[in-house]
């Protein structure tokens, strides 16, 4: 095949977010008394926030109504966005900068194909804002990872077809989320999670556009 572009994953690809958005959803679940901990938080990867909390009060007793649901929610968010308050350019995970201007030196187009809302708020934190010829918007999404839609909206965005698009993804969620869009996957990280993706590094540092070149073509 041929790469006209390559579409991201934010968290756990660009940066390492995960670990604020357990902090603000382990607040939360603590002052309503509901057991939250790191595992059930790693179903929570490439999930919407509304989706999210409905998995975090499987363990509670009680049924809460669609308001209460909207007001942790946003409870959730503005502790999440308060610890994003330092974020900047050294929390760009390692190898992604060199990257990203590899892409671009290779005439590849790349997008943000991340479920987070607040997406663009952490690429301008990044300063990534002009290695990105499009950012997903994940307002305009129903359906979290694994459907493909957040990966479709991705290539709609850039105006490419979507034989012609690789993701990355650390989450096997995503992987699916990608290979359900019509699209191959790159996965990060460990090769016996990852399994269905089609070509794995082990962390960002080993990105490498003509590694990736290489192995696709010959792929159909
Ligand atoms: C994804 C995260 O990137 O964004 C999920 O992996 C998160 O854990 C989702 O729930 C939605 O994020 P936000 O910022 O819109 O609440
Ligand atoms: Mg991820």
């Amino acid at each position: 095949m041929e790469i006209k572009a390559i579409l991201f994953d934010l968290d756990g690809v660009i940066c390492s977010t995960d670990e604020y958005h357990y902090k603000a959803w382990k607040s939360l679940a603590d002052d309503l008394g509901i057991y939250f901990d790191k595992e059930i938080n790693l179903r929570l990867r490439g999930v919407s926030r509304m989706d999210s909390l409905e998995i975090i009060l499987e363990k509670s007793s009680r049924q809460y109504t669609k308001e209460e649901k909207e007001e942790f929610a946003s409870i959730k968010n503005n502790r999440y966005v308060k610890l994003l308050d330092g974020l900047g350019n050294s929390d760009i995970l390692p190898g992604i900068n060199e990257f990203l201007e590899e892409c671009k030196r290779n005439n590849i187009k790349t997008a943000l194909a991340s479920a987070s809302k607040n997406a663009p708020y952490i690429i301008k934190k990044l300063n990534l804002e002009k290695d990105f010829d499009y950012l997903a918007d994940a307002t305009k999404i129903v359906r979290s990872k694994p459907y493909p839609d957040i990966f479709i909206e991705a290539a709609r965005g850039l105006g490419i077809d979507r034989k012609y698009c690789i993701g990355i993804e650390d989450a096997i969620s995503g992987i699916r989320s990608i290979h359900a869009a019509g699209m191959k996957a790159v996965g990060i990280g460990d090769r016996k999670i990852l399994n269905e993706a089609d070509l794995i590094f082990k962390t960002t540092s080993d990105l490498n556009f003509k590694e990736i070149e290489t192995y696709f073509k010959k792929e159909k």
